[in-house]
């Protein structure tokens, strides 16, 4: 789909790169010529990710850091800067969440989502963008939101709220930043098999199924679908994308969001006797 240098002379951070689709994105990246920094709070999921790519012949590095303190986001970028050179990209993927009532959870639940997905997101483009202000750099930010960023959703509210303010800080930072050469694009992914997903939001194989079900295409997302559409997006050849949010849903959230939608369930018959009802009478008796 891309030549093998498409990303050749990019340096990519991504947060929470050691797992799921991060580490998705941080292994096509590295594929298509990108030097890849991995970012996360724990070494047992970095070291693995960092030490495949290593061994497939790609330059990867990793650092502890929680998103949730800028003191350690700055030590991080150091580093990696020192060892992979200055950065270009910067994906932030990392993220908390759970389902649960929202009257079943205390404040310090809703901060802990908030502070990884909103927080974390800001602390680490404020970090970034101010160096690449400093030095004129043409950065790419790439933010992984979700579909329920702009629909809202009930049973992962603090999630919600934090993905609503991460598509507004996309969007902003396209137009303020953007005048300075930096670009700011979201995905919406719909869903996508992770562990980290479906541990806390798929408790059972009959969730899945329900939520093949409410899908057009009737399957859950491919790991390489979403990675090579983040690929592009930070890529030279989008470079005039700025400020979009791309869904990859297969059509999830239109679904739900069409009224009629729901006569897609209706057999044939239902159909026929509707057209049967609609047609003149003169146009009954020729056929
Ligand atoms: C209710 C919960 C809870 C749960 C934790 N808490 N889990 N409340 N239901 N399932 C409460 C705790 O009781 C505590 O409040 C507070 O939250 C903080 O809990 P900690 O365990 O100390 O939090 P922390 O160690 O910071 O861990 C953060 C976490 C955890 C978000 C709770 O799940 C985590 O580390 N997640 C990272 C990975 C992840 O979530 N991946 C999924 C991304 S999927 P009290 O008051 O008791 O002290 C995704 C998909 C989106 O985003 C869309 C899909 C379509
Ligand atoms: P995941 O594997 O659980 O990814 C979350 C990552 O965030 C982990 O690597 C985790 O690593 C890291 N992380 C959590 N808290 C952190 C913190 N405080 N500081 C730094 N890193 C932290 O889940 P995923 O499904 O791949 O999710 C990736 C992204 O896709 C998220 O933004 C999610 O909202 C989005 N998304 C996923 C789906 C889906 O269907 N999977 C759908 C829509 C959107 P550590 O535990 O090592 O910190």
């Amino acid at each position: 789909m891309f030549s093998e240098d498409l990303l050749k002379g990019k340096t990519i951070i991504i947060t929470g790169g050691g797992t799921g689709l991060g580490k998705s994105m941080a292994t096509r990246f590295a594929s298509l010529g990108a030097r890849i920094g991995i970012v996360s709070r724990s070494a047992s999921n970095l070291e693995p990710t960092a030490n495949q790519l290593r061994e497939s012949g790609h330059i990867a590095e990793f650092e502890t850091c929680d998103v949730r303190d800028p003191g350690q986001i700055s030590t991080a970028i150091d580093r990696l800067t020192e060892r992979l050179g200055p950065i270009n990209v910067l994906v932030n993927n990392a993220a908390g969440n759970f389902i649960s009532r929202t009257e079943d959870l205390s404040s310090r639940a809703f901060d802990s989502v908030l502070g990884i997905v909103l927080h974390g997101t800001v602390y680490f483009s404020l970090e970034l963008g101010k160096r690449w202000i400093a030095s004129s750099t043409r950065g790419v930010m790439l933010n992984i939101v979700t579909t329920y960023a702009w629909t809202g959703s009930g049973y992962v509210v603090p999630s919600a709220v934090s993905k609503a303010g991460v598509l507004a800080l996309t969007r902003s930072l396209a137009v303020e930043w953007g005048r300075k050469g930096i670009r700011s694009v979201a995905i919406a992914p719909g869903m996508f098999p992770t562990k980290g997903a479906w541990d806390r939001l798929v408790p059972s194989g009959s969730v899945e199924e329900t939520l093949k079900s409410r899908n057009p295409l009737n399957r859950l997302g491919e790991h390489s679908e979403l990675s090579n559409l983040a690929a592009f997006l930070v890529s030279d050849g989008a470079s005039y994308i700025n400020g979009e949010v791309v869904t990859i849903d297969g059509g999830e959230w239109l679904m739900g969001a069409g009224q009629f939608n729901a006569l897609s369930g209706m057999p044939d018959q239902f159909w026929e006797a509707l057209r049967e009802g609609r047609r003149k009478p003169q146009d009954k008796d020729n056929s």
